[in-house]
């Protein structure tokens, strides 16, 4: 089916959180959250597009960019915020693969104020939810680096089989080696898993 041609909501509950597309008028907080995790996201997310942002305005600019992107279907960056303060918590990233399959690509972090907590795995199995029985997703993937134990728990977690190990395929900011898990979950699966 034609990407456009799917009503794909902007606003999502769990238990705990809102999970929503950014919106204007977000800015100054996402350029908070990108003060206050560049080192926590260096590790293991240092390509993230948050932490280009160098100011608030540079932070309204994305997060209008990410709307538009959103409503072109071109990929979607998810805020969780706790329902209890309003607070962001995590962001879960959604990318399409193939639109045809659908196969999409998830991606991930945790605000480091709100690590440890489940929210991460809380909205990802809310968004899960989202692409298998609305969207007809087919098949997910998600990649992390063998050393991202946390990373691979909630993959774990949320139903994801481990496909593959690429052995030292890249090299850690002090020059290790290190290597990739690939996860994969498929519609057959999930809804297996969900009677
Ligand atoms: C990887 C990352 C997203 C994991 O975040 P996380 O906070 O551990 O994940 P969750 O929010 O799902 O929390 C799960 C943890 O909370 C614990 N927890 C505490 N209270 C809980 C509750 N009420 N409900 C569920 N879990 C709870 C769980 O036991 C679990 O801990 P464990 O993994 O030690 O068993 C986070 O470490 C991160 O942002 N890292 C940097 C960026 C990154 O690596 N991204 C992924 C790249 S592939």
């Amino acid at each position: 089916m034609n990407k456009m041609l799917y009503d794909i909501p902007t606003r999502f509950e769990s238990q705990r959180l809102v999970i929503r597309c950014y919106e204007p008028g977000d800015g100054e907080m996402y350029f908070n959250v990108a003060e206050r995790n560049r080192q926590h996201l260096t590790r293991y997310e240092s390509g993230n597009v948050i932490l280009t942002i160098q100011n608030a305005e540079a932070g309204e600019v994305l997060v209008r960019q990410l709307q538009v992107d959103w409503l072109a279907r071109k990929h979607f960056f998810i805020g969780a915020f706790e329902k209890t303060s309003g607070e962001f918590v995590a962001q879960i990233y959604v990318g399409p693969v193939n639109w045809e399959l659908p196969e999409f690509s998830i991606g991930y972090f945790a605000d480091c104020e709100h690590e440890g907590l489940g929210y991460v795995t809380e909205a990802l199995c809310t968004i899960l939810d989202f692409l298998f029985k609305d969207l007809g997703a087919h098949r997910l993937r998600l990649g992390c680096a063998d050393t991202n134990l946390r990373s691979a728990r909630v993959a774990e977690r949320c139903g994801f089989r481990r496909e593959g190990h690429i052995r030292e395929n890249h090299t850690t900011p002090d020059g290790a080696y290190e290597g990739s898990y690939l996860y994969g979950l498929l519609r057959s699966e999930y809804l297996t898993q969900e009677s």
